[in-house]
C-alpha cells in the first residue's frame, strides 16, 4: 500500500472517519478501479452497498469492477435489472478495465470475487481460514514456525462468555501475573485441554489465548507428528518444546492431541508410546519451572480418546468445553463471513435464529454457499445482483449442523463414563437442549 496515490490515500482517511458516507466510499472505488485496483474497488462498492442497499452507482461500479459487461451487448435478453432498481449495470465506464468483456466470463468472475474474500471460503472445508490467522496448516512445517504475537485476541472471538470468564479465570489472570503464578505455584502448573465438536472454534480459541497473553504461537498437530517417519517423533516433541522456551513467552497448542491417545491397546506402536512418554516429560518440564514463560494448550474432538497420562494433576488436567457457537457467536461469525460479500438486507437475526446448533464452519460455509446461487444466477442473467436473504436461509436450509453426530457420540460417553465429573459441563448443556 505504499505505492498508494495521495489521493487515495486522503480519500481513504476521510472513508474510515466517515464510514457511511455513500458517495464518498464511492469516489474512493472510482479512483481505485482506474488505478487498476479492482478487488478493492470491489470491496469498497460492497460496502457502499450495506449501506446503501439498492444504490444505483454503488451497483454499477461494482459490476464494473468485478469485470461484468456493462449494458451487455451479450447474448441474450438486456438485462432486467434485478429488484425493479433501474439503471444497472451502469454506462460503460471509460474502458479502462483491461477485463471489461463482451461476454459474462462467470470463472473470472468468481475469482474476482475470491479474491476479495480471504481463501477460508475456497472449497468448504473447514481448514484453512488464514485471513486472520487462524488454522494455518502447522503440519508441513519440517521446522516448527512460530507464530508472531497475533492479531487476534478474545475480544475477537464473538459471544461464548462463559468460556472466557472461565478462560480468564482459570489461564489467564494466574498465567499473565508472575507474582501470582509463585504465590499459588503448582497449582497454577499444567496446561489446559479444549474439547468439543469439530469446527467450533477451539483453534481459534487457543490462538486468541495466545494473543492475550502476548505471546507466540507454536501450532502442533499430533498426527502429523506421528506421520514422519518412526522414530523421529520424540525428538521432534523435544524440539518443538525446546523452540518454545527460546521465544518464550510461547503458547505451544498441541491440536488432535486424540492422536496420540490411541487406547493403548489399539496401537502395538511402540513409538508412539515414546512420544508420549516424552511429551510427559516435557511437560512435567514445564511445570517445574513455571517461569520459563512456555504456556500448553491442547485440543481435541474425542477427549475420551485421550491417554489418560496426559491428563493426570499438573499435565493437562484442566478441561474446557467448546460448545457451538451461542447466538452473539454466530452474529460476529456471521458478520465476519459476509463483511466483504455483496450483500443486500440480511436480516441477520433472521439468520442467526435459522442456524442453531451451527458450527463455525458451518456457518463460513451457509455464507459461502448463499454467495455461489448469487453469482450462479448473476451469470445466468448477466446482471449483478446482491446476496440477498433468501439465498442465506436457502443456504442454511441445505445444511445440516455438523455437530450433531458429535453429539450423539459425546452424550454416551458423558452418561456413562464420566469419572471425576469430566463431563458435567457437557451433560449440564445436554440437559439444558434436550439432547439427554
Ligand atoms: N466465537 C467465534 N467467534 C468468531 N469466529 C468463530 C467463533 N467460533 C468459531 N469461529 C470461526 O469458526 C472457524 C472454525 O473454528 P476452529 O477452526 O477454531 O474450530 P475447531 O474447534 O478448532 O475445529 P476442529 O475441531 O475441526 O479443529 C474459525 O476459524 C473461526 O473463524
Ligand atoms: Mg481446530
Amino acid at each position: 500500500m505504499s505505492d498508494e496515490s495521495p489521493l487515495i490515500r486522503s480519500l481513504r482517511a476521510a472513508v474510515a472517519a466517515a464510514p457511511d458516507d455513500v458517495p464518498l466510499r464511492l469516489h474512493l472505488a472510482e479512483l481505485l478501479l482506474q488505478a487498476g485496483r479492482n478487488d478493492e474497488a470491489v470491496t469498497e462498492a460492497a460496502v457502499a452497498l450495506q449501506h446503501a442497499p439498492g444504490d444505483a452507482d454503488a451497483r454499477a461500479l461494482m459490476g464494473r469492477a468485478m469485470g461484468l459487461p456493462p449494458a451487455p451487448p451479450a447474448p441474450a435478453a438486456p438485462p432486467a435489472p434485478a429488484s425493479g432498481d433501474p439503471g444497472l449495470p451502469g454506462p460503460p465506464p471509460p474502458a479502462q478495465d483491461p477485463r471489461t468483456r463482451t461476454d459474462f466470463d462467470w470463472a473470472a468472475a468468481e475469482q474476482e470475487v475470491g479474491d476479495i474474500v480471504p481463501p477460508r471460503f475456497v472449497d468448504g472445508t473447514e481448514a484453512p481460514l488464514t485471513a486472520d490467522g487462524l488454522g494455518d496448516d502447522p503440519g508441513d512445517a519440517d521446522a516448527w514456525d512460530v507464530d508472531a504475537p497475533g492479531a487476534v485476541r478474545l475480544a475477537d472471538v464473538g459471544g461464548m462468555q462463559e468460556v472466557k470468564d472461565r478462560l480468564e479465570a482459570a489461564f489467564l489472570a494466574p498465567m499473565r501475573n508472575p507474582e501470582l503464578r509463585k504465590l499459588y505455584g503448582k497449582s497454577l502448573r499444567g496446561g489446559l485441554l479444549l474439547y468439543g465438536p469439530p469446527g467450533c472454534g477451539k483453534t481459534f480459541i487457543a490462538r486468541a489465548v495466545a494473543g492475550e497473553l502476548g505471546a507466540g504461537f507454536l501450532s502442533i498437530s499430533l498426527s502429523d507428528i506421528l506421520d514422519m517417519y518412526i522414530g523421529a517423533s520424540e525428538k521432534n516433541v523435544h524440539d518443538i518444546f525446546e523452540t518454545a522456551r527460546a521465544q518464550a513467552p510461547c503458547v505451544v497448542f498441541l491440536d488432535e492431541l486424540d492422536a496420540l491417545g490411541a487406547k493403548r491397546s489399539r496401537s502395538h506402536h511402540s513409538g508412539l508410546r515414546n512420544v508420549v512418554n516424552q511429551l510427559l516429560t516435557e511437560l512435567d518440564g514445564i511445570a517445574a519451572d513455571s517461569n520459563d514463560g512456555v504456556f500448553v494448550l491442547a485440543a481435541t474432538n474425542v477427549p475420551w480418546d485421550v491417554d489418560i497420562a496426559l491428563r493426570r494433576p499438573g499435565r493437562l488436567d484442566r478441561t474446557l468445553l467448546v460448545l457451538p457457537p451461542d447466538a452473539a457467536a454466530r452474529d460476529a461469525i456471521l458478520r465476519y463471513h459476509l463483511r466483504d460479500r455483496p450483500i443486500e438486507a440480511v436480516d441477520l437475526g433472521k439468520l442467526v435464529k435459522a442456524t442453531e446448533d451451527f458450527s463455525g464452519a458451518d456457518l463460513a460455509h451457509v455464507c459461502e454457499t448463499a454467495a455461489e446461487a448469487a453469482l450462479l444466477d448473476s451469470a445466468r442473467t448477466g446482471t449483478v445482483r446482491m446476496i440477498n436473504m433468501k439465498d442465506l436461509l436457502g443456504a442454511a436450509g441445505q445444511i445440516r449442523p455438523s455437530t450433531d453426530p458429535w453429539f450423539s457420540a459425546a452424550r454416551n460417553v458423558a452418561t456413562f463414563a464420566n469419572d471425576g465429573g469430566m463431563y458435567d459441563d457437557l451433560l449440564a448443556y445436554l440437559k439444558r437442549k434436550r439432547k439427554l
